[in-house]
């Protein structure tokens, strides 16, 4: 067995920087990067594809940050993807080098129809370039995870050879990926099976699963595979990734809690034996959940399955006639098992500092005196139009002043909107700009949004087209605050920003700043380094 892998547990492989940032429109920015990483290492994930390093600077930096930050000693093991190319896995292990456990992920093609079209290199090249490149990995990191790309759709003879020859290079870990997510659990239990039984040198190494997502098999793939002696798991929060995504990892993990008396016997265990499966704190899912959404702009749709809204709303009369009688008779798992806060009112407009600070500290938010300072201020204007403050109110307020914090750039000062069925949408916004100018313009539009939209557009002179805008309640109740998204598109690239109100003409206008914002970091970073917009 390879380093410190225990075979009697899954090792859970985080893949949001790396599969989940290729989602179209999920770009993060190294700041938003960093703290995704650190959320990942509350959450206990063992490793962390922190990004492709040879891909852009900003990948580059985004991975050695977190090397240098997230990856000290006791934290988890920091990993680059790198193509089976000198010049990748040098970015690589450069990019790495602060980590205390570093690890390069080197990948190559073996499917006949990406050799053919893609590589346009025959069998004995990739078998050759392979076993190379493995070993020059091997040359600047003990810990090398090596993934046949298409590996399902690859002819098995061939897979087997290169498996075999990738561990006699010096790979640790061995990936297999369902690149284009075509596989059926009992293909999959097959072809894993297969590679148990063909490839002599197997046993060396841990075996790893990768599954995409486009026929909504991932998670149930990633399980079969486990059944079937793979003892890591790639996956992402939320189940983001390149298409319809990856396997998501609450999903992963929350099964073999769940169904622990299903899954233990795979381990050589008892059926009840109590010992959980990963190394995964569940009560840290939650707020995971959120802070990705947020960050990449990627909703959770409510009936995803663990984080959705819906997740563990009862609507029946018959389930929560039920749920009232006894919760197990409708429900597998508990929302606290997953760190979902209760929906409890816990504060009003006469509650003090000391209280708001508290019960933040409880939510798991540790803000510095000037930020505390900010959240109150908003919490206190809030406070003033909603009268009684749920959890979930609270934490949409810290989200929003954190967000604001890392998106420098223009201010909203004031939005003032006129609206109604005799009159023409007219929106008057005031701004201050990254340089300290303080301006003030109107528009028209179609509705107050996009009123509120072109006015803003009209001040900061980016151009830039609205392709998503949508509102979720964070509570019910009339007074309740909303949640607004915008993705912007330029440049066939997309930015996204999000803000809370409990007037969604305002959040509307914060978001769209927000996504702004982005967008201007953005041409401030390709002003100073045109190469970053290569990828
Ligand atoms: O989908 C895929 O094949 C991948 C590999 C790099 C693991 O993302």
């Amino acid at each position: 067995m390879s380093m410190e892998s225990p075979a009697d547990r899954v090792i859970i492989f985080d893949t949001t920087l790396r599969d989940g940032e290729q989602s179209p429109g999920a770009t993060l920015n190294v700041e938003e990067k960093l703290a995704i990483a650190h959320q990942l290492a509350l959450l206990g994930v063992d490793v962390i594809e922190a990004g492709f390093a040879v891909a852009s600077p900003g990948d580059f930096a985004a991975v050695k940050t977190i090397a240098e930050q997230v990856g000290m000693v006791g934290g988890p093991i920091i990993c680059s993807l790198a193509r089976a190319t000198r010049q990748d896995i040098q970015a690589a292990a450069e990019a790495l080098k602060p980590a205390a456990r570093p690890r390069i992920h080197t990948m190559i093609s073996t499917s006949d129809i990406h050799l053919q079209y893609q590589l346009k290199k025959s069998r004995s090249e990739v078998l050759a370039i392979a076993s190379e490149m493995v070993a020059y990995a091997k040359s600047f990191v003990d810990d090398v995870e090596f993934s046949p790309m298409d590996a399902s759709r690859t002819d098995p003879e061939f897979l087997y050879q290169v498996l075999e020859q990738a561990i006699a290079a010096g790979a640790t870990t061995i990936n297999i990926p369902d690149t284009v997510g075509y596989c059926t659990p009992k293909e999959i239990g097959t072809l894993i099976a297969g590679i148990r039984a063909h490839v002599p040198n197997i046993d060396q190494v841990i075996l790893s699963i990768h599954t995409q997502n486009d026929l909504g098999l991932a998670t149930a793939n990633a399980l079969t595979a486990i059944e079937h002696g793979v003892r890591q798991v790639e996956c992402t929060i939320n189940g983001i990734g390149e298409r319809a995504g990856n396997a998501a990892l609450e999903e992963i993990v929350m099964a073999l809690q769940v169904r622990k008396p299903f899954f233990n016997p795979y381990f050589g265990r008892a059926v009840d034996a109590d010992a959980p499966l990963t190394n995964i704190k569940t009560q840290e899912i939650y707020k995971t959940s959120s802070l990705v959404s947020r960050l990449t702009g990627m909703l959770i749709q409510p009936n995803k399955a663990i984080v959705g809204a819906n997740a563990f709303a009862h609507e029946s009369g018959i389930h929560q006639d039920g749920i009232l009688k006894h919760r197990q008779t409708y429900e597998i798992m508990e929302a606290g098992s997953i760190g979902l806060p209760e929906n409890r009112i816990v504060l009003g407009k006469h509650s003090g500092r000391n209280a708001f600070r508290t019960r933040l500290k409880e939510l798991g938010f540790e803000l510095n005196e000037a930020d505390l300072i900010k959240a109150f201020n908003r919490f206190k204007e809030v406070a003033d139009k909603k009268k009684e403050m749920s959890d979930w109110d609270l934490e949409a307020i810290v989200r929003d002043e954190m967000q604001v914090q890392v998106e420098s750039g223009y201010q909203l000062e004031h939005v003032q909107v006129i609206c109604g069925d005799c009159t023409c949408p007219t929106a008057t916004i005031t701004i201050v700009t990254p340089d300290g100018k303080i301006l003030t313009d109107a528009s028209v539009g179609t509705g107050p949004v996009d009123a509120v939209y072109q006015a803003i557009n009209r001040l900061v002179q980016i151009p830039n087209q609205l392709i998503e805008f949508s509102v979720q309640s964070v509570t019910g109740g009339i007074d309740a605050l909303g949640t607004v998204t915008i993705r912007l598109e330029y440049q066939e690239r997309i930015f996204s920003g999000q803000a809370s109100d409990t007037d969604i003409v305002v959040a509307a206008a914060y978001a769209h700043i927000n996504a702004v914002n982005r967008l201007y970091r953005y041409l401030q970073q390709v002003q100073t380094s045109p190469s970053s917009v290569a990828h």
